[in-house]
């Protein structure tokens, strides 16, 4: 793994990871503004995250720092659901960020997985993207910010193992076959995700310690661990870890920066 753009932040606890997390977020934010009139980030999902989106609406300090009307939101993947579901991963970040702080409806782009035909939610995303962008089909958008979780087998967004969009490297966002599910998720894709200028992975949990070691310190093997495909091709990648995780990590062998 190449470790000149790539660190590891390990924290205490889910709760300092968020704070972490948010801090970094939010020097990003405003050092990425002082050249460009918008941010753009893509959320992740399921539960780990929700700390960080908690306290960047709810911290005083943390909120006051973002000009919310110069962020836009994006998702780098969600369920095949409407936005009201509780397993909607919008659903989690308005409830827990969105609908508390001063941010332009415009600003905010969901999936719209309410579409019963999930392939064209996902190519009604992508264009969404490229006008954002205002970029040409065929071109991959840079976003500021990307944030990932890992799940316990290894995939990320909702690129799980061999998925049918693993291996994906044109089209922006696709609807996903999950086996394990038995119902198709809407993911951007690995080029979308390794674009990004600021990639941020929060991994916490012991019961995700072994896929851990997998992706970093592993064989590769992106069909089994699809977190592994997540490199930055130009930006910087920062990984927090809490304890639990990384416990069986063995920092020598693997040349990142530990913090
Ligand atoms: C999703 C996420 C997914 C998530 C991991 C970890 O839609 O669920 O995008 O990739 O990040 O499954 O989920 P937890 O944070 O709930 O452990």
């Amino acid at each position: 793994m190449n470790s000149k753009n790539q660190k590891i932040k390990i924290v205490a606890d889910a709760e300092a990871m968020g704070r972490a997390a948010a801090e970094t977020l939010v020097k990003h934010i405003s050092e990425s503004l002082q050249t460009r009139d918008v941010y753009s980030i893509a959320l992740s999902g399921g539960s780990t995250p929700r700390r960080l989106y908690r306290l960047l609406a709810g911290d005083s300090e943390l909120r006051g720092k973002i000009p919310w009307k110069r962020v836009h939101f994006f998702w780098g993947d969600e369920r095949h659901v409407p936005p009201d579901h509780p397993d909607s991963n919008y659903h989690m970040a308005f409830e827990a960020m969105l609908c508390r702080v001063p941010i332009p409806p415009a600003n905010i782009h969901r999936m719209r997985a309410e579409d019963p035909d999930a392939d064209q939610a996902a190519e009604d995303y992508a264009r969404g993207i490229r006008r954002f962008f205002d970029i040409a089909s065929g071109e991959i958008p840079r976003f500021n910010c990307v944030l990932l979780g890992m799940g316990s087998d290894g995939h990320t967004a909702s690129l799980f193992p061999g998925s049918p969009a693993l291996g994906e490297q044109k089209r922006l966002a696709v609807a996903n076959w999950v086996e394990k599910f038995q119902s198709y998720r809407i993911t951007l894709t690995v080029p979308v995700f390794n674009n990004a200028d600021l990639i941020l992975f929060l991994v916490s949990g012991k019961q995700k310690a072994d896929a851990l070691k997998a992706v970093l310190e592993g064989d590769w093997a992106p069909d089994r661990y699809p977190a592994q495909r997540i490199q930055p091709k130009h930006g910087s990648m920062l990984w927090f870890l809490d304890r639990p995780v990384s416990k069986r990590l063995d920092a020598h062998q693997r040349g990142l920066q530990l913090d």
